[in-house]
């Protein structure tokens, strides 16, 4: 479980940077009228951003054919180094026909803003069943992943990509933490071990005890919510932020935490995700990974510790950052403390614990989740924000 200074090396060895300098800034603008158009979807966007920050290290851009396929049927680039999610540029025929491999591509945001260039190397088919059925372990057009596949056009466009200019964050400037940042800020802290988590939901109790557990055995707390798309009825990203806030404020150590966004899209591909969230935390600098129940799961797509087992998949030492497992936990009456099965001995009724949607429900009812799930004052701000016109 050790690890010396050093062992969080980025993904491939090394961080990329595609931000233009403001040179090659003057020379993109200057050419931007007279490139071909290609719009970018908000995930896209997301991933443009995750690879030009280096979040996405070592990829350079959006995948080629050889690493699309290899990933998607092998979980590993062309080159072997593992990667489990395919980050590609879906395009319809009518966009894709015009452009010609071997030019520069101008990418703009869903506002119609130049926010990018893509150097085209490649355009081609893929088959969106074969992706669905690998990285998702189903092809039912309900799970919300499968669906983007399924409702994304049939040519990849790949190549190495550059970002026009690192905006701040519209509504989280001050979290906006790029990977080079939390790497010097990891080493400024003297932290050698810090551990990653992972989220998309207001933090619960249950969060706060496997964070906590993890935190006694390494350095620091990397707590990354991910900001980048949800599906709709997941709990809006600044009402999340407010609750790790207060949470962070009034429950954790400050010197012991850092508080961050991760800009990514979510894809709900459970153990697939679980992977590549990993390697996306280790690029940002971590050494471990908390794996808990379920992990990027939807519905009931995936068994409760797939997301564990798929780890085993790979040689130790390959994915370059320790994953951190922990049981389903819960509040148990029995002892009074948070704790999960490997540790209490309580019996089910013993024990609380409250699904996502159960919680929106109590919300909606206007009751508030009981303590031994939610700190109170979490559960006030979420109540809060449920009451607010745009709803949660
Ligand atoms: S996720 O889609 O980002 O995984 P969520 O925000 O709910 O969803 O989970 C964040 C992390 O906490 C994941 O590693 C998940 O497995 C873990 N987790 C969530 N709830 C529990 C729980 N009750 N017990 C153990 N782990 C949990």
């Amino acid at each position: 479980m050790s690890h010396s200074i050093g062992d969080n090396a980025p993904h491939g060895g090394t961080l990329i940077n595609r931000i233009v300098s403001p040179e090659q800034r003057q020379e993109f603008l200057a050419k931007a009228d007279h490139l071909p158009v290609v719009p970018l979807d908000d995930r896209a966007f997301s991933d443009l951003v995750m690879i030009a920050i280096g979040g996405f290290s070592p990829l350079t851009g959006f995948m080629a054919q050889a690493d699309y396929e290899t990933v998607v049927t092998d979980m590993r680039l062309a080159n072997g180094l593992p990667w489990s999610v395919p980050v590609t540029l879906s395009v319809d025929e009518a966009i894709a026909a015009p452009l010609e491999e071997g030019t520069l591509v101008r990418l703009d945001d869903s506002s119609g803003r130049f926010v990018g260039v893509l150097e085209l190397t490649q355009k081609y088919t893929y088959d969106k069943v074969k992706e669905a059925t690998h990285v998702y372990r189903t092809d039912e057009e309900k799970h919300p992943g499968v669906k983007v596949v399924y409702d994304q056009g049939p040519i990849n466009l790949a190549g190495p990509v550059w970002l026009l200019q690192r905006d701040p964050h519209p509504l989280f400037p001050t979290y906006q933490i790029d990977p080079a940042v939390s790497r010097a800020q990891f080493a400024a802290k003297g932290w050698t071990t810090v551990v990653g988590f992972q989220t998309r939901n207001p933090i619960h109790r249950a969060h706060e005890y496997i964070q906590k557990c993890a935190l006694e055995i390494v350095d620091g707390l990397f707590l990354h919510p991910l900001v980048g798309a949800t599906k709709s009825d997941d709990i809006p990203a600044d009402v999340r932020m407010r609750c790790y806030e207060i949470m962070v404020d009034r429950y954790f150590p400050q010197d012991r935490v850092i508080l961050a966004i991760n800009p990514s899209a979510m894809r709900y591909a459970g153990p697939r995700e679980a992977i590549f969230h990993a390697i996306v935390r280790k690029n940002y600098g971590c050494t471990h990974f908390i794996v808990g129940r379920d992990h990027a799961g939807v519905g009931d797509y995936y068994g409760t510790y797939d997301a564990q087992y798929i780890f085993d998949e790979f040689e130790p030492g390959e994915l370059g950052i320790t994953p951190l497992k922990f049981e389903h936990a819960f509040y148990c009456k029995r002892t009074g403390t948070m704790a999960t099965t490997k540790t209490s001995p309580s019996t089910p009724e013993e024990r609380v614990h409250l699904s996502g949607t159960k919680v929106r429900e109590m919300l909606r009812r206007g009751e508030l989740p009981p303590p031994e799930f939610s700190r109170p004052e979490v559960a006030t701000e979420l109540a809060r924000a449920m009451r607010a016109p745009q709803g949660v």
